[in-house]
């Protein structure tokens, strides 16, 4: 049975999709911090374009549409540390005001209305920038270890899928997927009894810490048969309210600490970029190397079952879905994202 389109529409009505303006109040990651050179650099926000810009060092965001012809500003450059329009000229500072019209001439008095519509917030943080397009309720999300020393960082190849950014979070989220998903890289079958796991809410995110097996295929000690390749390790789990989300692994038999945090970008009805940068303590550079080979086929896995969605969307009526108790870290973050419609 496949469903109609009045069916479908009437349903992404109160679903949240890649467009929803409810997560106009979150960071996003919109770019790796080295894919913004010298010039504008337009990236894709909820089905709106932006541009970024670097002007005398500070990272600037603004919708890209000119004020004069809504020409798109990122088609235009950066001269003398403002923001030129490539079509007419005008020229902005860092604030957004326009500060020169080539077409009035140098004496002229500007239009009040000439200046961009900045973001709300902008960083540059873990090696991507991120922007707010409103004020952002939950915070940023923070990775322990992220280049410092002791620890490898690396970031993941990004991947751009039709899946929704709130659905690929809720999949972060979700425990009980790994033996079925991701049976030969990592998951155990009794790994998924997550039911009684203490859940933290507040400051719009929720936290839940967890003990499961894995298999430590990491662990070079498990070649030698010193240490058992399924290990238990202490897992934690952040969502934010938004489209990122924060995982920690601790491996108590190798004292290992494997950070990652996972953000995607939603850009437009139909497309996400996904990010996701990892630190640990437990690998070299080569090890990391492969570490970062898995985490991509570790995604490509998850996007094999949720590609095949018909519908690009995060229920948050909670009635409509089954939920049982191993849910209920999803549940929570659900809730929040619920409180996204009223905050
Ligand atoms: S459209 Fe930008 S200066 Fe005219
Ligand atoms: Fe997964």
């Amino acid at each position: 049975m496949f469903t109609s389109v009045k069916h479908a529409t009437c349903m992404m009505e109160r679903m949240l999709t890649n467009t929803s303006s409810e997560l106009s109040r979150s960071w996003i990651a919109v770019a790796h911090s080295d894919e913004l050179g010298d010039e504008p650099l337009q990236t894709w926000v909820l089905g709106e374009p932006w541009v970024i810009v670097r002007l005398n060092g500070e990272i600037r965001a603004f919708t890209d549409r000119c004020p004069h012809r809504l020409a798109p500003l990122s088609a235009g450059k950066v001269v003398d540390g403002e923001l030129q329009c490539g079509y007419h000229g005008w020229r902005f500072g860092h604030d957004g005001m326009a500060t020169s019209i080539p077409a009035l001439g140098p004496a002229a008095t500007l239009p009040q209305r000439a200046c961009l519509s900045p973001a709300a917030a902008v960083a540059e943080h873990l090696g991507l920038i991120w922007l707010a397009p409103r004020t952002p309720l939950a915070p940023l999300p923070q990775l322990p270890g992220w280049n410092e020393d002791g620890y490898v960082s690396a970031t993941c190849e990004t991947v751009r899928t039709p899946v929704s950014a709130v659905q690929l979070i809720d999949n972060f989220m979700d425990a009980a997927h790994f033996p079925f998903v991701h049976p030969t890289s990592f998951g155990v079958e009794d790994a998924f009894d997550v039911s009684s796991d203490e859940i933290v809410s507040g400051g719009w995110l929720v936290t839940s810490t967890f003990t499961a097996p894995y298999q430590h295929h990491d662990d070079p000690l498990v070649d030698t048969g010193e240490h058992p390749l399924i290990q238990e390790h202490t897992v934690t789990k952040i969502g934010f309210a938004g489209c990122n989300a924060g995982l920690e692994l601790r491996f108590p038999l190798t004292q290992g600490v494997f950070g990652i945090v996972y953000a995607c970008q939603p850009e437009t009805a139909t497309s996400t970029r996904v990010f996701k940068v990892m630190a640990r303590n437990d690998l070299d550079e080569a090890g990391m190397e492969r570490c970062v080979k898995d985490e991509d086929a570790i995604l490509q896995e998850d996007l094999k079952i949720l590609e095949r969605y018909t519908i690009m969307a995060l229920e948050t009526d909670l009635t409509v879905e089954v939920h049982i108790k191993a849910d209920r870290l999803s549940v929570a973050w659900r809730r929040l994202m619920k409180g996204l419609e009223t905050a």
